[in-house]
């Protein structure tokens, strides 16, 4: 196995879309950043430097980070963030992975604009299991705001009421021609009769997408780096946080096709937020030639993600096992929703919360993890309910008594404790979807439903065999997804809505899992140039 270094200067760097031109924070000055390209089993140093006013830290989501928990990087849960002008190496290893995953800012709302792909190939010599393509290309969906990211999510908390929509989707970083402003979209060139793999990410903020190539079928062969029974399907829905991996088998001819990435979001109030176009050019197609446009669905076309998403499965195959835990140790329910919370110095003296089990999430001054390893007390507690306070009708409006608690509260599990997870969606104000995202693990999505979850007859229904192994799962609207995983990475895992406007709000939590009785079992220790808070 190789050890691969990688630098990140993140700077400030003057960027055009929507025809204005603002500072951004960038990895080295690249939107979206450059790509981290690896192994199985590779060591990945990446020395991040701050170069910027904020406070900074970097995230690699869905790598596990097996007793480096150090290197995870959502501030202060697993670090103190690097501050203006210091620098952080993240070191770890990508034991037992591969596929595509990304990084991303993990404070404030810095990743809309500071995230990029991570692509980690099988070890030398293990092909893919499915026919190898012709060309890899990687498609990353973001979002962009014509003014300062950081200020909206300001102005945000200060008057209590949602954020600003974002002005545009991005693929790969640019919007396509909008409405006023006729700018070229991505163009990826391909070759007539060939095979490729796109590496689809989900970068937005706040949306959950759509994705579809005009006149080509999608043929999905991976979701969050784990392979799945391979599908067609010409419209694919990605959630904030997630990854998807499809193959495009191009036509004999040319010709030019839109590609598209709109808005997935069924709950009642909905924002509708620009698609992004970009154009799948094949070569020898003059850029004269017209484009085969294609419609995208509407955004509460709940029956088309729902299509793709009973669609998963694990590969489960002898050299891909889906090793799900039978035996449960902690049986868990946490609601997932929003409520609303007094605030006297905010528009209408309240301000939107969100919560899980009623708990919302309160961010602590040191990082929990270090609170954990040294036996630092005073940062959190670790009583977080493992059921909601009152079971009731969750899916159902209610009107009054919907305030939260607040609280910085863990739920503790012991090395290689089984959990079964249902994650509830509730209407207190509205049932809207939530991707919620755990760190330090994948976990199985065994079932899923609308309305209320039942514990007597919807268990019955779990797929035990070949249910897909993600790290990030959407909860439908007004209904409810239940997960299993295994505790066997010892640290504290955040786990939250990857909806960064509900993570602000409190849609948060964490677990802290504890060192086994092994020689590797435990924790490391933090490396020496571990930020300080
Ligand atoms: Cu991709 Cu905690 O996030």
């Amino acid at each position: 196995c190789m050890v691969r270094h990688y630098k990140f200067n993140v700077v400030l760097k003057n960027t055009t879309r929507l025809c204005s031109t603002k500072p951004i924070v960038t990895v080295n000055g690249r939107y979206p950043g450059p790509t981290l390209v690896a192994r199985e089993d590779d060591t990945i140093l990446v020395k991040v430097v701050n170069h910027v006013k904020y406070n900074l830290s970097i995230h690699w989501h869905g790598i596990r980070q097996i007793r480096t928990g150090w290197a995870d990087g959502p501030a202060y849960i697993t670090q103190c963030p690097i501050q203006p002008g210091q620098n952080y190496v993240y070191n770890f290893t990508l034991t037992g992975q591969r596929g595509t995953l990304w990084y991303h800012a993990h404070i404030l709302w810095l990743r809309a604009t500071v995230h990029g792909a991570i692509v980690i190939l099988p070890k030398r010599d293990v092909p893919y299991p499915f026919p190898k393509p012709h060309k890899e290309e990687i498609v990353v969906l973001g979002e962009w705001w014509k003014s300062d990211v950081e200020a909206v999510i300001n102005e945000a908390l200060k008057s209590g009421l949602a954020p600003n929509a974002s002005d545009a989707h991005t693929i790969n970083g640019h919007p396509g021609p909008v409405p006023g402003c006729p700018s070229k979209g991505y163009m990826l060139p391909v070759t007539p009769g060939k095979m490729y793999m796109l590496r689809i990410i989900n970068a937005a903020l706040n949306e959950e997408l759509f994705f579809k190539i005009a006149g080509h079928q999608l043929t999905v062969v991976e979701v969050d780096a784990t392979y799945v029974k391979p599908f067609k399907i010409d419209t694919i829905v990605i959630a904030p946080g997630q990854t998807t991996n499809v193959l495009v088998t191009t036509h004999r001819g040319g010709g030019k096709y839109m590609v598209a990435a709109s808005t997935f979001m069924d709950a009642p109030i909905a924002v509708d937020n620009v698609t992004a176009t970009a154009t799948l050019h094949y070569s020898g197609s003059l850029t004269s030639a017209a484009t085969t446009l294609t419609s995208t669905p509407p955004k509460n076309a709940t029956s088309v993600a729902t299509n793709f998403i009973s669609s998963l499965r694990s590969l489960n195959s002898e050299q891909y096992p889906a090793n799900v835990p039978l035996k449960i140790d902690h049986s868990l329910l946490f609601t997932v929703g929003l409520g609303v919370n007094p605030c006297p110095t905010c528009v209408n003296g309240s301000r939107v919360v969100a919560s899980i089990n009623n708990v919302t999430f309160v961010m602590p001054k040191i990082s929990l993890l270090q609170a954990h390893f040294f036996n630092i007390s005073g940062v959190f507690t670790s009583d977080f309910p493992g059921n909601p306070p009152a079971p009731f009708n969750y899916t159902s409006t209610q009107v009054t008594n919907f305030a939260t608690k607040q609280g910085t509260r863990l739920y503790r599990l012991a090395y290689n404790d089984t959990v079964q997870l249902v994650l509830q969606d509730t209407g207190m104000i509205t049932p809207e979807n939530h991707p919620l995202h755990l760190h330090g693990f994948n976990f199985f999505e065994v079932g899923r439903g609308l309305g209320n979850f039942n514990p007597k007859e919807d268990p019955k229904k779990f797929n035990l065999v070949d249910p897909v192994e993600r790290n990030t799962i959407g909860v439908p609207s007004g209904g409810w997804t239940a997960i299993r995983f295994r505790a066997d990475n010892p640290g504290v895992w955040f786990m939250h809505c990857h909806l960064e406007v509900h993570t602000t709000w409190g849609l948060k939590m964490a677990f802290v899992v504890d060192n086994g009785k092994g020689p590797n079992e435990s924790l490391l220790p933090p490396p020496s140039d571990f930020p300080k808070c």
